[in-house]
């Protein structure tokens, strides 16, 4: 692995945050000695998901139990001045070029607005991944505060398989939702959508065309085994080329490339020939992107993950509560890099579910 260079330690700029918790240093700037972090096959990391909640106001089937969830408590989520300081080291050391804030669902944390105003001062691409539901009235105030673009997660038009999905009645918030991002000026918008079998394939179609006529790209996203029931098998998995083979029948497709500005995307993108935007398709299961993946995690409560379906976490909240510098940060982000496998095994007899399910992890 590729180390970081070592900077002092920077203990005497630390003050006090909230609740007697320590933060690091205001940002000053990215420091140009950032030197990228490379894992041991030699794929950049550049791509931070911060999840700030376990919590969530849907319980989608695909993620969440009906009931029964035991939450974290208060004080075990790092606070955003926490969070910040993760990112912080992130982007100055090794030049991380993206941060998505995600959850459990991120807008049932208050005040979500003042991490995206501390985040937005790395000057790194910032997104959100929601379910949208609180859009209508977020939606300016993260613009506002510096948010940049936003992904909506919408799996069904119909009011029906979308309370199956949910487990909620709130299918007219989410387009609300989704109207109210667009509106705000967050761009670009794009829906995630997760595609299983029996439950919402036969939208697929419909799901394109509402993209098309709003002006969003959506992404159909291929159930993956991190459901917290264990109901997922192969079978439930549509896969994204029968995904795009759909929609090409009814809007023609054309590739485009999967590069953007320097940065991995998954989702294999395509464009609608007759110019009316793109979709995209994550295929996860049936053709995993591990090969070109750029990115790490920290879950709510500060355990830093390589992969969605990690067995290892590096405990990040210790050392930050625990007196740590930026170099101690440094060197256990760097620890667990070293650690970042070349790929998951789904569909394998070796595969293993990571312990939790993806509300817990951050998506
Ligand atoms: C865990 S959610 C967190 C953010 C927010 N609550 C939301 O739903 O957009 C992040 C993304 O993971 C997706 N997701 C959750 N469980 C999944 C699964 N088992 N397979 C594939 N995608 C999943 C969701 O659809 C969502 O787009
Ligand atoms: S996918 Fe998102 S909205 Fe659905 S239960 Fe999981 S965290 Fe909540």
């Amino acid at each position: 692995m590729v180390r970081g260079p070592t900077h002092g330690p920077t203990g005497p700029d630390r003050a006090e945050g909230p609740g007697g918790v320590r933060r690091g240093p205001a940002y000053a700037g990215l420091v140009s000695a950032a030197v990228p972090l490379v894992d041991p096959f030699r794929r950049r990391v550049q791509d931070l998901r911060i999840s700030v909640t376990d919590r969530c106001n849907f319980r989608c089937t695909y993620c969440m139990p009906e009931e029964g969830m035991r939450w974290l408590p208060r004080d075990e989520l790092l606070t955003y001045e926490e969070l910040t300081w993760i990112a912080r080291v992130c982007v100055e050391r090794y030049g991380f070029a993206a941060i998505r804030i995600t959850g459990g669902e991120p807008t049932v944390r208050t005040h979500l607005h003042r991490l995206v105003e501390l985040l937005s001062q790395l000057d790194v691409d910032l997104a959100l991944t929601t379910n949208g539901v609180k859009l209508p009235e977020l939606a300016h105030d993260l613009r506002a505060a510096g948010l940049q673009r936003v992904n909506v997660s919408l799996d069904s038009l119909r009011p029906h398989p979308f309370e199956q999905l949910t487990r909620r009645d709130d299918l007219h918030r989410v387009i609300a939702g989704i109207d109210a991002a667009i509106d705000a000026g967050l761009d670009p918008v794009k829906v995630n959508c997760v595609v299983m079998r029996g439950v919402n394939d036969d939208e697929v179609v419909d799901l394109a065309a509402f993209g098309r006529e709003r002006g969003v790209g959506v992404r159909f996203i291929e159930y993956m085994p991190l459901d917290a029931d264990e109901e997922w098998s192969m079978d439930r998995v549509v896969p994204a080329r029968e995904i795009l083979d759909r929609i090409d029948a009814v809007f023609p497709l054309e590739a485009v490339g999967a590069e953007r500005s320097g940065q991995v995307e998954p989702a294999e993108r395509l464009r609608y020939r007759d110019g009316r935007g793109d979709v995209g398709v994550i295929a996860s299961v049936t053709e995993p992107f591990c090969g070109s993946c750029d990115r790490v995690r920290v879950t709510a409560e500060g355990k830093f993950r390589t992969c969605l379906f990690a067995l290892e976490e590096f405990d990040l909240r210790a050392v930050l509560r625990g007196g740590g510098t930026d170099d101690d940060l440094a060197a256990e982000i760097e620890r667990a890099v070293g650690t970042k496998w070349a790929g998951h095994h789904i569909g394998r007899v070796d595969f293993v579910r990571p312990p939790r399910s993806m509300s817990q992890i951050g998506g």
